[in-house]
């Protein structure tokens, strides 16, 4: 009996309609995943032709999944691509879709004012049931919920790049999130078929605390004349097992953001060795050379 209670009890308040904010690379993948698992989701962005371009790539991505899901069957395909697409609506009015929503995933520009302003205005929008959290990278949680009435309502919820192939979600609390919140959150993770992990909001959670330095230490043995890019990438896909080699993967996340989560740390914490700056990458992001995104990186890409 008592599990039966627990149980419904979690129906009740799990998660099921979800609004993502900002439709670039991050926020489309996390609305597309969050659709294709049956939750009722509402991609916003500010206008309508930013959002349209994200309802392509949307559909791009979705092409790709039914294409290796279903291989040989047209009419699951196009049944898979149909549901989803239901359950997706793209929007540029913020402050109605957050109205009925149990969960708000911000997924905007790496700027902390600007993510401030926006949750300022959420809060106030949004019903006292809304949870709140931000896909930040490289901000502090706590710094961006400070400005809200409901800390006890407000994680983090870092996804990977590409979001509906990345397996892990990682799951941020601050001291002031409940455990309710938490639990939803977790919960919410696992029903987009994700793994979660829990972290502390400390500089880069788990994944980019060790990451980004190993990309920023290749880019510094290539700066030493010790090995090339294309050698550092072979050594570490067949000799560690690594999907891509660090250049490859800086190409793919895009140099700016990796200059931007270095800078950031850097500032805080100038004594770091493997803070310090590079000038390779910053060589590359001045001459807006940012990887796949560009045409150029550390390698050349045919522009798609
Ligand atoms: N949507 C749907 N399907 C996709 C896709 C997408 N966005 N991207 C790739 N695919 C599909 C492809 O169509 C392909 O399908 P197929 O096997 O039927 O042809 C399949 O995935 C495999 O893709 P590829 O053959 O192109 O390449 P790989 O086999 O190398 O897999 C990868 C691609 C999963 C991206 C793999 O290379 C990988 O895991 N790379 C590391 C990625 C990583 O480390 N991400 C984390 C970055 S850090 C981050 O995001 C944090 C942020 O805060 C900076």
């Amino acid at each position: 009996v008592i599990r039966a209670f627990s149980t419904s009890t979690l129906h009740f308040h799990a998660v099921k309609t979800v609004t993502v904010i900002g439709s670039g690379l991050m926020g489309s993948g996390i609305a597309q995943v969050a659709a294709a698992t049956g939750h009722k989701v509402t991609l916003v962005d500010k206008t309508k032709e930013i959002v349209d371009k994200a309802e392509v790539s949307i559909k791009k991505s979705i092409d790709r999944i039914v294409k290796k899901k279903f291989p040989d069957d047209a009419k699951a395909q196009l049944k898979y691509s149909t549901d989803v697409l239901a359950n997706l609506n793209m929007s540029t009015d913020v402050l109605t879709a957050v109205k009925s929503s149990d969960l708000v995933i911000e997924a905007i520009v790496e700027n902390l004012d600007v993510k401030r302003e926006l949750f300022g205005l959420l809060d106030n929008a949004a019903p006292e049931k809304t949870l709140f959290a931000s896909n930040t990278s490289s901000i502090p949680i706590k710094d961006i919920a400070s400005v809200t009435k409901r800390k006890d309502k407000f994680g983090g919820l870092h996804f990977f790049n590409p979001v509906p192939l990345m397996k892990l979600l990682e799951v941020i609390r601050i001291p002031e999130t409940s455990d309710e919140t938490y639990n939803l959150l977790d919960a919410f993770g696992k029903a987009l078929g994700k793994t979660t992990v829990q972290c502390k909001d400390t500089p880069g959670f788990i994944v980019n605390r060790l990451l980004v330095p190993y990309m920023v230490e290749a880019i510094r043995l290539v700066e030493r004349g010790d090995a090339s890019p294309r050698d550092v990438d072979t050594a570490m896909k067949l000799g560690a097992g690594y999907p891509m080699g660090p250049f490859e993967l800086l190409d793919y996340v895009g140099l700016d953001t990796t200059k931007f989560i270095i800078d950031g740390w850097s500032k805080r914490d100038p004594e770091n060795p493997l803070f310090k700056p590079s000038p390779i990458l910053n060589k590359l992001v001045d001459d807006n050379k940012l990887g796949l995104k560009t045409g150029e990186g550390f390698y050349k890409y045919n522009k798609q």
